[in-house]
Order: C-alpha cells, then structure tokens, then sequence
C-alpha cells in the first residue's frame, strides 16, 4: 500500500475508497497486504516516542482484523522504546544505494559491470605505506613473533585512561596533522570508539535529552543517530546557501539558534566539521573566529568535529580550532571547547575503532574518562598506533605522501567531470567532492534528486550519495567518494559517469529543456526502481518530522 495511505494529519486517507478495496481484496482469496510507515508521522514530536493514529486505524477490510496491535503491544511490552524505534535510520531508503552495491558488487575481471562503490569516505590510498611500515616493524603486533613478549602485558591492561604510549603518540599525530602551531595535553585525550563513540559521549556530558545542538547543513548523515539515538538530544540545522559556496555564516546561525528558542529548545552547543564532509571544503580563520565568538556570546559548546584534519591536500593549509583560541585577542572560555578526532580518516583506519574525545574542560574530561568504559579502544590497537604513531620519520612521510596522493586523484577525477561538464564545489579536502548535478534534474526539487539518484545507482551503477541525506538546502549535489578504490577502479567510474554525461548532453540538445534528459525513452537510463521507495521520499522535506528516516538518513551504514 502507498505510504499516502495515512495522511500528514495521522489518518486513513481514503477511507471508504480503500475499505472497499481492501474487503475485495479479500474476498479475492489476498491473504495479507505490505503497508509501509512513515517515522516522521509516527515518531513526529520527539524520538522514541509514537503515534499509530493513521496506521492503527488501517484495520479495515477485514485485513489485520487486531494483528496490528497486538504485534505492537507485545513488541513494546517485551521491548525497550529505543530498540522499537527507528532512532538508528537503518531503515531508510537510502540503503538501497548499499544493497544495491552488496547485490552487485564491482569487480574488473569477475564482475566488471557491477555496481562502484563511492559512498564510501574511505581513505585507502596510502595503505602500502602502513604495510610496509609493519613489515619492518614486527614488534608492533603482538601477534607476531617479533612482538609475542609484549603479550601478556598488553592483553591483561584495562585502564580506562588508556596506554600512556598512546595518548602520547595520538598528541604528537595531532600536533604535526596541525603543522606544529599548537599544543595537544596527552592528559586531555579521552578514547573512544571512533569519532562515532567520541561524538555520543561528549554529547551525553554537554546536554540532558531534548536539549540541541545546532549544525551547519548540509552534514554528515550519521550524526542524527550519534548525537540523537540513544541520548536523547536533538539537531537544529543550521541552513547554508549553495548562493554562497555553503560558508556557515552569522546571520545562520543565528537564525538557527532564534528557531530553537522559538521552539522552546534549549541549545547546548554547535558543532562544526572542520574539514566539512560531504564538501571537502575547510573553514577559513575568519569563519573560527566568527564561530567561537558566536558560542561564546552565547554561552553554549562547541564541538568541532576534525577527522578529516590530514586530508588536507592543497593550500589553504587546516587550521584547527586549537589554533584560534590560543590566538591572544580571541575571547573565549576554553571550557567551551571540545575537539572530536579519530584515525579512521587521516590514517584510514576505520575498522580500528581509535577515537577521541580532547577537551579543554576538565570536568568534561573526567566525566568522558568514566564513560569510555562503554568504547575502549583495545590494548592491542593502542599499542600497534602507539608504535607507529611515534616513529616521527613514518608519521612525516605518512603525512606528506597521503596529502600528495590524495591531491593527485582528486586532480584526475574533477579533471575528468569538468571534461564532460560536470563541476564540483571548489575543494582541497577530505575523501570526496560534492558533485553538482542540478542541471540534470527534471525540476529543481528534491523529488527529482532521488529519482535521478536512483538512476546513477540503477543505471550508471555508482553508489554515490544524494545531498538530501546530508540536508543540504538545494537539490542536485551529490557526494562522490574517490580515495576508496584503485586507479583502475577510478577510471572504470569516471568512464560510466562520462558516457552517462554524454548521453544526457546529447538528449538535452535535441529534447525541449523542461523533459528530464535521463528520461529519453531510447536511451537505457530510464527509472527502474520500485513505486514504493519512492512513496517514501516523495514526501516534501519540508513536512518531514526531524525524526522522520529520511531527515535521519545515513545512507551510510551511518559511519562514512
Ligand atoms: C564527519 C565525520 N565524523 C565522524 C565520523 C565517524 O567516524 P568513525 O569511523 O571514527 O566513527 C565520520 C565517518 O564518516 C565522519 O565523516
């Protein structure tokens, strides 16, 4: 059944119309029917809290005949609220992309028409340095021969505060990713599971359930459900204009920040990703300063989220939140500030879990240190970075070759876009540029972005993510991962964006300009997808609940 079924006022649409259908159905010998729900009716006013109005009242027909409610109460009896809920986002249409990856993954000789993955914030192009690097340094591992006589000591350690060898050697990374300037107090670095963990876990210290923190949109999907799921807080968008290359301005913020005091939220904090995924762009000194006198102001955190801090490939050079706070004529109460780092992005190591939490508050840290029980980092992990992390020759090298490697394949791929007349918001940063399609859409709206989505995965066979599930404010960008694959992997992709390009200039050439170019019935990128996902993110965004799947999205397996 269309996800209409149920309107936005939470109730059956329809419903002597659907009634009799429904009672025909049945009489036809149907034994049940599919409905889907839509979380932003259910879930509408605050996570983990639902409303079956419309849906409960589906019983009609004949079909369900009390199922549905039974199947409810027995859930919500026997379950938690938060495991009920839909607070992760894994159910979003946005997973499409990866089932579709997982279905019909690429491979150059046992599957070469199948589906590249580039949603993906992965950084793999510099893995050959790593494996050398622990080739010649067996003792790292203490799986190994050369390292066994660490064994013992490191796989019975269990302090909550971490292997001072690698708080350390994780200050000293963070040092030399930031050119020096500034300063990082091993004391001060709180481990945790990922950026992922370190992300949850500062929000449970700054905020109590319902309170908010303010983001610049559009942001990377995974933090409605790191920041929000199981703590309870909220995200208010803070809304930049494509007019201006998405640059977080004052007057956003504090628009965003009035929207909130309207709503009667409270606001604990901002938090900035800097450099920004999904635009790869990096926050000028003018903007930090901007930033911290706003939060300062008014009094609330920031969170400044640097994980991609040594994805940096070409000037401007990063420049870390720590660096404008230590500047002499910026005001600012240190307390305020929290930094969120991990090595899942500059070394690409995402399956390490090595995050962090650095706070300038003290009483921030000890409450972080007590709760990183919950997503230690393993002795054996800590004790291999320690190790690597400390030799300076390889950190230097690492540093410099990645930025290098990274520089040269973000060259080939925007070179190769621009070739077939495809641009990309200026950038010399992170895994990823953020592709501008718009002129390839039907209308301007975001409806038109799924569906044209939906034809890159279906069609071109490209796991690319649609900007809509990072809530960006116009439709048509997309985010293109291009450091999670090989050279040949790479030119594989950009010929099938190439083709897909050539085939939409020529249509646009010979079609009226209102037709869809990927619409031409003669050409094989048609729309192949199934009605029923698109009902889901037809629904304007605009009448979305913030706790709707799609505003939620991870599109992501939520943790790229
Ligand atoms: C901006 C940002 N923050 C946090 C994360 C989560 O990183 P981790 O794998 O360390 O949990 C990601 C992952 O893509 C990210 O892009």
């Amino acid at each position: 059944m269309s996800l209409d079924s149920v309107t936005m006022k939470n109730a059956v649409n329809r419903w002597k119309a659907m009634n009799a259908s429904l009672q025909a159905l049945k009489s036809a010998g149907v034994e049940g029917i599919m409905m889907d729900l839509w979380w932003g009716l259910v879930e509408r006013k605050v996570a983990g809290s639902y409303n079956w109005g419309g849906y409960g009242s589906v019983q009609i027909g004949g079909f369900l005949g009390g199922n549905w409610e039974m199947i409810n109460k027995n859930q919500q009896n026997l379950l938690s609220k938060m495991a009920t809920g839909n607070g992760h986002g894994e159910n979003s249409p946005y997973f499409d992309g990866w089932k579709a990856f997982e279905d019909n993954p690429f491979h150059p000789t046992k599957n070469p028409h199948g589906v590249i993955q580039m949603g993906l914030a992965e950084n793999q192009l510099s893995f050959d340095l790593v494996e050398t690097w622990l080739m010649k340094n067996p003792e790292a591992s203490i799986c190994t021969p050369g390292g066994v006589n660490d064994f013992r000591d490191i796989a019975i350690f269990q302090d909550y505060h971490g292997l001072t060898k690698f708080r350390n050697a994780v200050a000293n990374f963070m040092e030399k990713v930031r050119g020096n300037r500034v300063r990082f107090d091993p004391d001060r670095i709180v481990m945790s599971g990922g950026a992922t963990g370190a992300h949850e876990m500062t929000v449970f210290c700054l905020a109590d359930p319902g309170d908010a923190f303010l983001v610049p949109t559009p942001y990377y999907p995974g933090f409605d459900r790191d920041l929000r799921w199981r703590t309870g807080a909220q995200l208010v968008p803070v809304v930049c204009e494509r007019s201006n290359d998405f640059k977080v301005t004052r007057e956003a913020l504090e628009a965003a920040y009035k929207s909130a005091q309207e709503a009667n939220i409270r606001v604990k904090g901002l938090l900035i990703t800097n450099p920004s995924n999904p635009l790869g762009t990096i926050l000028d000194r003018e903007t930090l300063r901007m930033v911290v006198s706003f939060i300062n102001e008014k009094s609330i955190h920031l969170v400044c989220d640097e994980i991609y801090a040594a994805t940096v490939f070409t000037q401007p050079g990063f420049i870390s939140i720590a660096e404008i706070i230590q500047e002499k004529e910026i005001e600012c109460n240190h307390d305020l500030i929290h930094i969120v780092y991990s090595l899942s992005k500059d070394l690409g190591f995402p399956g390490f879990r090595a995050g962090i939490v650095y706070s300038y508050n003290d009483a921030v840290v000890s409450c972080c240190r007590k709760m990183s029980s919950f997503g230690l980092v393993s002795s054996q992990t800590q004790h291999l970075i320690a190790s690597m992390l400390s030799d300076d020759e390889f950190v230097n090298k690492f540093i410099a070759e990645s930025a290098n490697r990274l520089a040269t394949r973000h060259k080939v791929f925007t070179t190769g876009l621009a070739k077939v007349g495809i641009s990309c918001l200026q950038s010399n940063a992170g895994l990823f540029v953020w592709m501008d399609l718009h002129h390839l859409l039907k209308e301007q709206t975001f409806e038109a972005e799924m569906a044209l989505w939906k034809v890159i995965i279906d069609e071109v066979k490209l796991n690319v993510s649609p900007g809509s599930s990072f809530h960006c404010s116009a439709p048509g960008w997309f985010r293109v991962c291009f450091a999670n694959m090989d050279d040949q992997t790479m030119d594989v992709a950009l010929t099938r964006i190439e083709s897909f390009a050539v085939q939409n200039n020529e249509t646009c050439t010979t079609v009226p300009m209102k037709r869809q170019c990927w619409q031409k019935p003669q050409n094989n990128l048609r729309l192949s997808f199934k009605s029923r996902r698109m009902d889901d993110i037809m629904m304007p965004q605009c009448l979305m609940s913030p706790h709707s799947p799609l505003a939620q999205s991870p599109l992501v397996r939520a943790r790229n």
